[in-house]
């Protein structure tokens, strides 16, 4: 009768629409072998990033970081530590004990850095860099101290020692004008010595892979490779000297800073950029640039979203077919949210009150869609890491020359630490890409603040660098 047409009639809307949605997420599922061909091209371009004739147009910059070596428990003394590039800016003083009495000590301050100065000149963004860290010296008591500092600055630089650092390019949400092709410790200098208040001796300028590294390596002397899944995505380990073909000699290892977030700029994994991957790209700070790091870090992974649930709006299987102010604005979908969504422990009515604080009118249908469609997005993001991360083990693998390896990974990074399921999926990844290594995954803490701090010792210990 009417009624059984009725319930066909929606049967045959849901299948239909199933359809749809299914036919949007496709691109994001990935099968084995297009993973291990990602490992496979991330291997490739890892090893042009190591070869002198090819690094100059790499695009995977594998930087020289004259990090010889991880910490030995013998650092000792007080450092100052700025760490910008991450969530937040922060200023911090780190105490390090060495001895039978080894211990880490940190007081930090939390600082903002307002779009205006992240997106205005450089010398306004050193300046107020530098009004922070007088704020902190003041707030501390220890203006007139002239301490080490070592500047976790998480953004690519070339290197030709430890406290000089060229900026390659702005990455994630930054984008201050006169920098790129300047040092950095350089502007730090002149800022201070600008402001004419107090004096610092900068020792180290170290990327937050690396302190993470470095963090790690104090526990653990098997950590030999650092990782940052965050607000941006990069992977640090210790090279073999030997292999890296643009520094001097041959003896020993140094850190690299892959600066992998800028593997597929030359189109080579452009098979598995989907639409929405594009757009993101395109509507970014700079497009065409960092396009591996934009499938797989917290600033974009929402922004992935974003595009998606827009499209499925269009096409009328979301929020009743109205894309809403909201849902136009961009960012509007941070880690901690896409983290919240995706936790199992949350009902669906909460999944929608979260979707109301940011502005979106779900139906309980809505909130099950933009649930599947959240975790589409970040395992696709774990499994691409999980790709990176596989290539980086087995290349460690084969220098060491071993059948299997035993390594530890420092990470960190919001994604990393808050998602509830992407550490998984790229752990359960690393182990099926690289079967011959045995990967433990060892969590940070402050790996930008403590690592640039243990650095900044070794370097004064080794070289007495700085002091200028
Ligand atoms: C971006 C930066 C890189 C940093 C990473 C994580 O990829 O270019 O230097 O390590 O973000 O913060």
């Amino acid at each position: 009768g009417k009624g059984a047409a009725m319930v066909t009639a929606v049967a045959y809307r849901l299948a239909a629409q199933r359809k749809q949605i299914d036919a949007a997420l496709a691109p994001f599922l990935l099968s084995l072998e297009t993973l291990r061909e990602v490992k496979n091209k991330m291997r490739t371009e890892l090893e042009y990033g190591l070869k002198r004739e090819t690094q100059a147009s790499a695009t995977v910059k594998m930087l020289p970081t004259y990090v010889c070596g991880t910490p030995d428990g013998t650092e000792k003394g007080k450092f100052l530590a700025l760490d910008l590039g991450g969530t937040n800016f922060r200023v911090l003083l780190v105490k390090i004990r060495s001895g039978r009495r080894r211990s880490v000590q940190m007081y930090n301050k939390i600082f903002a850095i307002p779009l205006e100065i992240m997106q205005g000149t450089g010398e306004e963004l050193f300046d107020h860099i530098v009004q922070c860290i007088a704020d902190f010296l003041e707030y501390m008591g220890i203006k007139g101290a002239r301490l080490p500092l070592g500047f976790t600055f998480s953004f690519p630089c070339r290197q030709a020692s430890i406290d000089k650092g060229t900026l390659v390019g702005w990455t994630k949400g930054f984008k201050a004008t006169d920098c790129e092709g300047e040092d950095v410790v350089d502007m730090l200098r002149e800022a201070i010595r600008r402001r004419n208040e107090f004096d610092l001796d900068i020792v180290a300028v170290v990327n937050d892979t690396v302190g993470t590294m470095m963090t790690c390596g104090y526990e653990d002397p098997n950590c030999e490779i650092g990782l940052i899944a965050g607000t941006g995505s990069n992977v640090c380990y210790m090279e073999d000297m030997k292999n890296i073909e643009i520094v001097e000699g041959n003896e020993g290892k140094m850190c690299i800073n892959t600066e992998w977030g800028g593997f597929g700029d030359n189109g080579c994994i452009d098979n598995i950029r989907t639409k929405y991957d594009k757009e993101v790209d395109e509507g970014s700070l700079n497009p065409g640039k960092q396009r591996y790091e934009k499938m797989t870090s917290g600033m974009y992974l929402g922004e992935i979203v974003r595009q998606i649930l827009i499209d499925l709006t269009k096409q009328g299987l979301l929020f009743r077919g109205q894309i809403s102010e909201s849902l136009r604005k961009r960012g509007i979908f941070e880690t901690k949210f896409l983290s919240q969504i995706e936790s199992d422990r949350l009902a669906l009515l909460q999944v929608r009150r979260i979707l109301q604080q940011l502005g979106l009118d779900s139906t309980c249908e809505d909130s099950i869609i933009v649930k599947e469609v959240c975790g589409a997005v970040s395992k696709r993001a774990a499994q691409l890491c999980g790709a990176g991360l596989a290539a980086i083990v087995e290349k460690k693998r084969e220098n060491q020359g071993v059948e299997h390896l035993q390594i530890t990974v420092g990470v960190d990074g919001t994604l990393y630490k808050l998602h509830p399921h992407f550490s998984r999926v790229l752990r359960e990844t690393v182990k099926e890409l690289a079967p011959q290594c045995d990967v433990t995954f060892m969590l940070s803490e402050d790996g930008s603040g403590k690592g640039a701090a243990l650095i900044t010792a070794v370097a004064k210990r080794l070289h007495n660098v700085g002091q200028k």
